[in-house]
C-alpha cells in the first residue's frame, strides 16, 4: 500500500459517519468573544438572580435556597453536580437538577444554551491579566 492509503486506513475509524450516536450529540460551538457576551446576557437576565452577577452563587436568592446555586468562581472538580463536565453542565442547563431549585432552561435556544455553558465555565478562571 502506498503511504496515502495507509493514511486513510489510519484515519477511518474517526470517521463521524461511524459512530452515528456520536455525530448526533449536540457539538459546542466555539467560544468566542460574541458567544460570550451573548451568554452573558442571557445569564445576567435569567440565573444571576440566583448564582449571582459574579457567578459566586450570592444572588439575591441564592441564599434561600438548600442545596444553594454553585459557586462558579470554584475551581471545576468542586462544582457539586458537574464537576464542569461541558456536556453536563449543558445537561444541567437544558434538563435542571433534580431535587434543587435549578430548574429546566430547554426553551431557550440551544445556541443561548451553549453560550450560557461557555459563560459559567469562564467564571471559575482566574481574571486574564491584562
Ligand atoms: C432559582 C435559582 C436558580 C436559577 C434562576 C438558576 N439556577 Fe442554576 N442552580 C441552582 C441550584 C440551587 C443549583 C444546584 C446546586 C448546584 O449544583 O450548583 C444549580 C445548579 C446549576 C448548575 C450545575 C452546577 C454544578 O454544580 O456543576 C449549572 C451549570 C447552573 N445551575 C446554571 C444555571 C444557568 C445557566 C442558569 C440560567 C439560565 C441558572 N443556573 C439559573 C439555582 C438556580
Amino acid at each position: 500500500m502506498n503511504r496515502f492509503a495507509w493514511v486513510l486506513v489510519l484515519l477511518l475509524p474517526f470517521h463521524p459517519m461511524l459512530h452515528p450516536a456520536r455525530s448526533q450529540a449536540q457539538t459546542p460551538p466555539r467560544k468566542t468573544p460574541e458567544l460570550l457576551k451573548q451568554g452573558k446576557a442571557v445569564f445576567e437576565k435569567n440565573c444571576a438572580l440566583c448564582h449571582g452577577l459574579k457567578g459566586d452563587g450570592k444572588g439575591q436568592l441564592g441564599a434561600t435556597f438548600k442545596p444553594p446555586p454553585n459557586d462558579f468562581t470554584k475551581p471545576l472538580s468542586e462544582w457539586p453536580t458537574t464537576k464542569g463536565d461541558m456536556k453536563k453542565v449543558f445537561d444541567a442547563i437544558t434538563k435542571g437538577v433534580p431535587n434543587t431549585s435549578m430548574v429546566k432552561w430547554g426553551h431557550l435556544s440551544e445556541k443561548d444554551r451553549w453560550a450560557l455553558v461557555h459563560t459559567v465555565l469562564e467564571f471559575s478562571k482566574p481574571p486574564a491579566k491584562k
